[in-house]
């Protein structure tokens, strides 16, 4: 059997404002309503990872506010496992969520307990060093990451991090232990400074990423598919988006595309046939409302998959 995937980052309680575009500065805008949600790019990938139906650990901090009690419950109710779940005092992480009427997002996150003082268990770290993977992000204190990549390298166990969260440079100690970068188009331009406009942009900033240390870089295009560099000399290869019947929040879109990714390589799945599985999972999460709540089921990614063949 596969081993379990353990991901390691950021809790947060989405506060989504549905708008029909952002504000210009000085102006102001009514929200239709406002929707409290589970969400955080770590707990998001957690879930995703646990309800495509792989054993999946999620190492995290979580308040003691009112919300705290949501975000547990709904990683719960994914089959995430939670025994590394550390509760520290005062509240939770917090993203405020602008979602368009086309279905894209603009956010800003507060920190909370994700951004507390880190205290990284013995049993969370042996959890890491038999993992079949790690999965990152960037919403946890960087030296986290650090830590956390460095004991899996050591031990062998691949490490994937999502280039999603606080933005300026990697850590070069991350880079360097990285089987797999995954950022989408911003975070690829915020991460290298090179543009990326166009399909040979992209790629031209995605070898820059490779040649900082990092083995394989995938990057998200949304509803454009995928571009992967395997690494050592080998081809791109240049995956299209299965198309998502109707586009209601790409809220944690990514989050759900890179952990069924890394799922689907950590049970053997080939390249092509990996990259296929994380499309139609994100494309069934951009059809429905909220991050956490919007991850697939395993019986619905395989329905679409079969759909399409
Ligand atoms: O990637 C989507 C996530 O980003 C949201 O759930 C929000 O919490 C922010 O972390
Ligand atoms: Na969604």
């Amino acid at each position: 059997a596969a081993k379990d995937l353990v991901v390691v980052g950021s809790l947060n309680c989405d506060l989504v404002l549905p708008v029909k575009r952002v504000p210009q500065p000085g102006e102001t805008l009514a929200a239709d309503g406002m929707d409290t949600v589970p969400g955080g790019k770590g707990a998001n990938q957690a879930a995703g990872g646990a309800k495509l139906g792989h054993p999946t650990h999620f190492v995290g901090q979580i308040g003691t506010d009112a919300n705290a009690s949501l975000l547990r419950a709904s990683l719960q109710e994914a089959g995430a496992k939670l025994e590394h779940l550390r509760e520290v005092p005062g509240p939770s992480g917090t993203a405020i969520i602008i979602l368009q009427s086309n279905g894209e997002n603009s956010i800003i996150i507060v920190g909370g307990a994700n951004q507390a003082e880190w205290i990284l268990s013995d049993a969370a770290k042996a959890e890491v060093s038999k993992a079949g993977a790690v999965l990152l992000q960037r919403e946890i204190p960087e030296h986290v990451n650090v830590e956390v990549a460095k004991l899996a390298k050591a031990a062998n166990v691949p490490v994937y991090m999502d280039a999603g969260g606080m933005e300026g440079p990697l850590d070069p100690q991350i880079l360097a232990c990285l089987t797999l970068l995954s950022p989408n188009e911003t975070e690829l331009n915020r991460l290298t400074n090179m543009p990326t406009e166009n399909e040979e942009q992209i790629e031209a900033a995605a070898k820059m990423l490779q040649g900082m240390g990092v083995e394989a870089v995938l990057v998200k295009l949304g509803a454009e598919g995928s571009l992967f560099l395997p690494g050592k000399g080998q081809p791109p290869i240049r995956q299209r988006a299965i198309k998502a019947d109707k586009v209601l929040d790409t809220t944690g879109a990514g989050d759900c595309f890179t952990a069924a990714y890394t799922v689907a390589i950590l049970e053997g799945m080939d390249t092509k046939a990996a990259l296929q599985f994380a499309s139609a999972a994100g494309s069934i999460c951009v059809q429905r409302a909220g991050a956490m709540p919007s991850m697939p089921s395993r019986a619905d990614v395989e329905a679409l998959l079969a759909s399409t063949k």
